[in-house]
């Protein structure tokens, strides 16, 4: 995963944020691209994509791979994915440690797995399926979710931990999803972090959310609160980062606020020489 290279800091692509991006922004390092906004391809979708492409450096965030279901791939998708990832050169590609369907049922949410050595099983197979199909290399995000399964039998970290070393991947580590976790559950996100195996964290998600009926939510609908960059801090010198990236769903503030939260996070990985490690 060192090998890969440093794309510095961007944002999630989103349609709302065209105008800013169309021309290319020197306040932008680079995006993430999510394939299911492209779904079902068409060649119109491929001609935008590759003229992104020549305009920023590209990694791909997909939402409904579904690497804890125990089934096949829903039709077509797999390689309308790798599609994309070829026209767009992705330098990588990342999805969710969650599941998203069963069986053939779409779940439409990120639903979290029981944390158990069966569920673990299914995650490294899937996952090392996926890294051969689709030829780049593949990188698993932490979920917020607000509910335990009564099945769990592993501590969240060592299922990451597992997961990524057994699959042979790389950690998408999502700092607001650990913050929503330790609000809601009410721990020390430090010590959780300093458990996970950071020495494969590839890609870092910042984002802000909400906080409904006590409940904090990784709504990307907010600038990143304080202890986001406090924790972006803390992890950036304990592992070989190679792109940070703003999350935003809604609730868009004007583009110079998001200039301005990118050259934060950018100063903090500049601080600990982010680009050499
Ligand atoms: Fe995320």
């Amino acid at each position: 995963m060192s090998s890969l290279p440093y794309l510095g800091v961007g944002l999630s692509y989103r349609w709302d944020l065209n105008p800013h991006l169309a021309r290319g922004n020197p306040g932008v390092d680079w995006l993430e691209v999510t394939p299911e906004h492209f779904l079902p391809l068409t060649e119109d979708a491929l001609q935008r994509l590759a003229l992104l492409a020549r305009r920023y450096p590209l990694a791909g965030h997909g939402l409904e791979l579904s690497v804890g279901s125990d089934g096949v791939d829903a039709p077509g998708y797999m390689e309308g994915v790798r599609r994309i990832l070829s026209t767009t050169k992705s330098a990588w590609h990342g999805d969710h440690l969650c599941f998203t369907r069963v069986g053939t049922l779409p779940l439409r949410a990120l639903t979290p797995v029981p944390l158990t050595e069966e569920a673990l099983e299914v995650c490294v197979r899937n996952i090392r399926r996926v890294q051969a199909e689709l030829a780049v290399p593949f990188v698993v995000e932490n979920i917020a979710y607000l509910f335990e399964t009564p099945l769990d039998t592993l501590p969240e970290e060592e299922f990451l931990r597992r997961v990524v070393t057994e699959a042979d991947c790389g950690l998408l580590l999502d700092l607001h999803n650990l913050h929503a976790n330790a609000v809601n559950r009410r721990y020390d996100p430090y010590p959780f972090l300093d458990r996970l195996p950071l020495e494969r964290v590839v890609q870092i998600h910042i984002a802000g959310g909400r906080t409904m009926e006590g409940l904090l939510l990784d709504s990307h609908s907010s600038c990143s609160p304080k202890e986001v960059f406090e924790l972006l801090d803390y992890v950036v010198p304990r592992c070989p980062v190679r792109g940070v990236n703003f999350e935003m769903d809604s609730d868009f503030p004007p583009f110079p606020r998001l200039v301005e939260e990118l050259a934060h996070a950018r100063s903090i990985l500049q601080r600990h020489g982010a680009s050499k490690s």
